[in-house]
Parts: structure tokens; C-alpha cells; sequence
């Protein structure tokens, strides 16, 4: 920090009068970031109103310094708009170029056919690619192999995910974390991608996993009440319990419940929001002026699940205990803020793994979403609606006629059919074989149709049975604050 000290003073050629003094050290690089915005601002400020040349000429030195140490800080030249790599700003305009893929926790769009970028998303976002080095690594970690979703790229980015093998191989504790936003009743396929993956996670690692409903967060966003928000999350509670999670080594908790309950949670919650502040948020999340202040420092909320202090009854009162979040890429803003907070609020930033979007129906420019009803294949279809759904509605990368299928073959980077039994077909060499034969023509799309068909089916009807089996005193279970089945 001293050399940073110093070199300012060197720009600032001696004038110590304005000099940003060494408090920069305490802060973060994203709050360097806006201060360098912030500076750049009174520049032009001073002249536009065309200040005394002096003051003009101090403000400039100041900017110059303040750009420096952003730069010895983050290893990164400052760009207006753009702020350090681990932070990147979405949704608000300034950073998406024309032909960038828009992926933020409310909306997921491209122009791709194939789909979202990811590698292009995982230098936009400053994330880690889950490589074979890691996916071995894991492999040997565990001593099976890995989960399908790694194997086949479903799970493709991470942040920091060594340090929680690190932890575990020299046996220290981390827990799962991960989350849902009741905004329906019904939940689709799409959501069972990260519960699936976690139910495994927990299963391989044999850790605690805490399930945060944020049926504040849908309040907030939606058209909905408090008490319609709350029953949802209790319904929903029903279908992530029928992913087959442990009881005893689960905590599913409601925002609206919980945290009126819990003070280590609360704590949490004020110091995240006193480290962030509008400016970053607007940021982050493209929050205006108009938004309410409920949706201002939601973030905060979702960020507290992160740290172990939240959860006494579980960790005994620990702190610092590492954290693993499994979602999709969409929910990353609300983790890179957290992680930017961490370190301030002398918690241990929290770890990732993101999974790539399960397209929508009509095609992999967009996720599936709960709010369009014909993008989606519900966990409470009937297998004629599957059937009705997929014949009519899945995007097929089919040619035009059977002759011209025949003789040129199917794309399967486009066809939703295959996309969808990329995630859900578990066997390797039957996805291939059907990879090879709609490639070569063989295979017509209607018969892929019908193999999706068959496979979603009975996937969805094992689904709804277990949850039918799903009363509400085994939510009551899952969701009352308590020890679970690990000695801290
Ligand atoms: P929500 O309800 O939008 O989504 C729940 C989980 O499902 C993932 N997801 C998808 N995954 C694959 N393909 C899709 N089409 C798809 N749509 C959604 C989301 O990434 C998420 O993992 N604010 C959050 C709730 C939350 C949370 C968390 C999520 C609170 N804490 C911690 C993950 C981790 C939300 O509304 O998620």
C-alpha cells in the first residue's frame, strides 16, 4: 500500500493538499472503481462550469492518482462503465455491447440459436472454467465419477472451487448453499438442474446445505401478496424435498419466516448493507430510481445465506465456515457482490458453481422461464402435455423435408430435443448414438421427439410421486430452525 501511497504522490507532483489519502487501502476494488467514476465526474463538472484553472487541474491530479491505484490495485486499466472483472456490471446499458449475450437473474437472451456464450460469459464475468484439470481433481477427491452435469459441461464455470477441495481433503467442514424465488406455484425442468446437482453434491460430500425460499424477493418484484408468496414457497419447499434431499442434514427456510427469527441472520444482513451502497447496486443490478427500497437491499438477503454466522443452530455459533453455491450463471451479480463484501465483513468469500441455462422450448436464445407458460415443461404436467409440449413446441434442428434430412442430417447445437436430453439422458453412449444418427439423417426429428418424450415422461411422473408423498409435517421438518445431523 505504501507503493501505491507513493506513486500517487509522484503523479500528483507533490500537491498533497487534495491527495486521496491512504484510506484507499481499506477500500474494495469495486469502491475504488467508483471513486475513480466518481472523480472522473467532478472533472467534467468543474469544467463545464468552468472552475478556476487551478481547482480544475487538482481535480484532474487526483483522478490521474485515483486511476493509478485502481490500477496497481486490480491489475486492470480503468474503463468508464466497466468495473473490475469480479464485478462486472449488468443489466443497466453501459456494459453490453450490441451483440453481447444479456444474462442477469431476471432475463437471459441471445441472438445465438446455440445458445449463451459461456466462454465469452466467463471472461465477461471474471468466473473460472470447470476444465478437465478440475473435474479429475474432483474425480479423485470423491473416489466416483463425476455427476453427468460436469462430465458433459452442464456445470462449466466456478469460483474458487479448489479452495473448497483444498478444505475438504485436509478434512475442514464447508456446507452447500443454494436457493429458489417462489414466483409460481409450479416450478419447471429447468429448476430441477441445480437441486439435482446439489442433492448430489450433498450426497458425495456428505455436508449440511442450507435452502434459502425467497418469497420476500417475489413479493417485492411480483404482482403478489405477502401471504401468496409465502404459500408458494411452502409449496415449492415440496418439490426441491422431492429432489430427495436428507432431512437431517437440510435447513429449507423462508425469508418471511426466518428471518424475523434469527439474529445471527439479521446481524448479517446490516453489515452486508452498510459495505454496499446505491451506487453499486444500481450497478449491479440496474436498479433505478424508482425502484422500491425493498428491492434495493434484497441483495444483502441473498447475500447472508453466504456466511455461517446465519445459521447458529447449525454451525454452533462458528463463523468462517466456507461456503459452496451451486446455481445457475443467472444468479452471479448477487454472488459477486457477496464476495466483494466478504473479506470487509471478515467472512470467507463463498465459492461457486455455475450451470448453463436449460433453453426454452422454442429455442436456446432464452432460458426456460415459469412466467411463459409455453416455454415450459412443468414438474406438474401430464405425460400428454410433455408429449402435446415437445411435438409441438420444441425447436427442432431439423431440415426442411424428410429427403433434405436424409441427405444433409440434423444440427444438434440448435435442437432443443437434443439440448434437453443432454441434460436428463444419463447414458453416454445412448446420447451419442443418437448424436451420430440425427447427425448423419438417420434419425428424423420426430423420432428424437419421441425419445425425449420417453425419457421426460416418466421423469416428471417420478417427480410428482414423490412429492405427493411430501405431507406438511416433513416441511415443517425440513424448514424449523435446528441442529442438523453435523458436530461443529
Ligand atoms: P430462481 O427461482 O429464479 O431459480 C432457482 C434456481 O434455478 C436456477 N434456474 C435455472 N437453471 C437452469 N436452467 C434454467 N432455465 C433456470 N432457471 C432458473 C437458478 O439459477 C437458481 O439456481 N433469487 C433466486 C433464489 C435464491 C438463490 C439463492 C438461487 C436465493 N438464494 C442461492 C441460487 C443460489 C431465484 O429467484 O432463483
Amino acid at each position: 500500500m505504501l507503493s501505491i501511497c507513493l506513486l500517487m504522490i509522484f503523479v500528483q507532483s507533490g500537491k498533497m493538499a487534495d491527495s486521496p489519502n491512504c484510506d484507499l487501502k481499506s477500500l474494495s476494488p469495486l469502491q475504488l472503481f467508483e471513486r475513480v467514476t466518481e472523480q472522473g465526474e467532478k472533472v467534467r463538472a468543474l469544467k463545464a462550469g468552468k472552475a478556476p484553472k487551478d481547482e480544475i487541474d487538482a481535480a484532474v491530479r487526483m483522478l490521474l492518482s485515483l486511476k493509478l491505484s485502481y490500477k496497481t490495485t486490480t491489475g486492470q486499466d480503468y474503463q468508464a462503465g466497466l468495473p473490475p472483472k469480479d464485478l462486472v456490471l449488468i443489466n443497466n446499458g453501459t456494459t453490453q455491447e450490441e451483440d453481447e449475450d444479456l444474462v442477469n437473474p431476471w432475463n437471459v437472451q441471445t441472438s445465438n440459436a446455440k445458445g449463451v456464450d459461456y466462454d465469452k460469459l466467463i471472461v465477461r464475468f471474471g468466473s473460472s472454467k470447470i476444465d478437465t484439470d478440475l473435474i479429475n481433481r474432483i474425480e479423485r477427491a470423491i473416489g466416483q465419477k463425476p455427476h453427468h452435469f460436469l462430465r458433459r459441461g452442464i456445470f462449466f464455470s466456478h469460483r474458487d472451487m479448489d479452495q473448497v477441495l483444498d478444505a475438504y481433503e485436509n478434512k475442514k467442514p464447508f456446507y452447500l448453499y443454494t436457493g429458489r424465488g417462489p414466483s409460481s406455484q409450479a416450478m419447471h425442468v429447468g429448476h430441477l438442474i441445480p437441486f439435482m446437482f446439489t442433492k448430489w453434491l450433498q450426497e458425495v460430500f456428505d455436508v449440511p446445505l442450507v435452502i434459502q425460499l425467497t418469497d420476500d424477493e417475489k413479493y417485492l418484484w411480483k404482482d403478489m401478496t405477502v401471504e401468496k408468496a409465502y404459500e408458494y414457497a411452502r409449496e415449492n419447499a415440496k418439490d426441491i424435498i422431492a429432489c430427495g434431499f436428507d432431512v437431517n442434514k437440510t435447513f429449507i427456510f423462508s425469508d418471511l419466516d426466518y428471518l424475523g427469527t434469527s439474529a445471527g441472520f439479521y446481524k448479517n444482513i446490516v453489515k452486508v448493507q452498510k459495505h454496499v451502497t446505491f451506487n453499486q447496486v444500481k450497478g449491479i443490478f440496474g436498479f433505478t430510481d424508482s425502484d422500491c427500497i425493498g428491492k434495493i437491499s434484497f441483495p444483502a438477503i441473498q447475500a447472508a445465506p453466504s456466511f455461517s454466522s446465519s445459521f447458529p443452530q447449525i454451525f454452533n455459533g462458528k463463523e468462517n465456515i466456507q461456503c459452496l453455491i451451486p446455481c445457475a450463471i443467472d444468479q452471479d451479480p448477487y454472488f459477486r457482490m457477496t464476495r466483494d463484501v466478504a473479506p470487509r465483513i471478515g467472512q470467507p468469500k463463498p465459492a461457486l458453481l455455475h450451470s448453463v441455462f436449460f433453453p426454452a422450448l422454442q429455442g436456446a436464445q432464452t432460458k426456460m422461464s415459469a412466467s411463459d407458460p409455453n416455454s415450459s415443461i412443468f414438474l406438474t404436467d401430464t405425460p400428454k402435455q410433455i408429449k402435446t409440449k415437445i411435438n409441438k413446441h420444441a425447436f427442432s434442428g431439423g431440415r426442411d423435408t424428410i429427403e433434405e434430412h436424409r441427405k444433409y442430417g440434423g444440427n444438434c447445437d440448435v435442437d432443443v430435443s437434443f439440448m434437453y436430453l443432454t441434460f436428463f439422458l444419463e447414458d453416454d453412449d445412448r446420447l451419442e448414438q443418437l448424436k451420430q444418427a440425427y447427425t448423419s439423417g438417420e434419425l428424423l426429428t420426430g423420432e428424437l421427439k419421441k425419445v425425449l418424450i420417453e425419457t421426460m415422461q416418466p421423469l416428471v411422473a417420478a417427480h410428482q410421486e414423490r412429492r405427493k408423498q411430501v405431507t406438511d409435517e416433513i416441511v415443517k421438518q425440513f424448514m424449523t430452525p435446528r441442529k442438523l445431523a453435523f458436530e461443529f
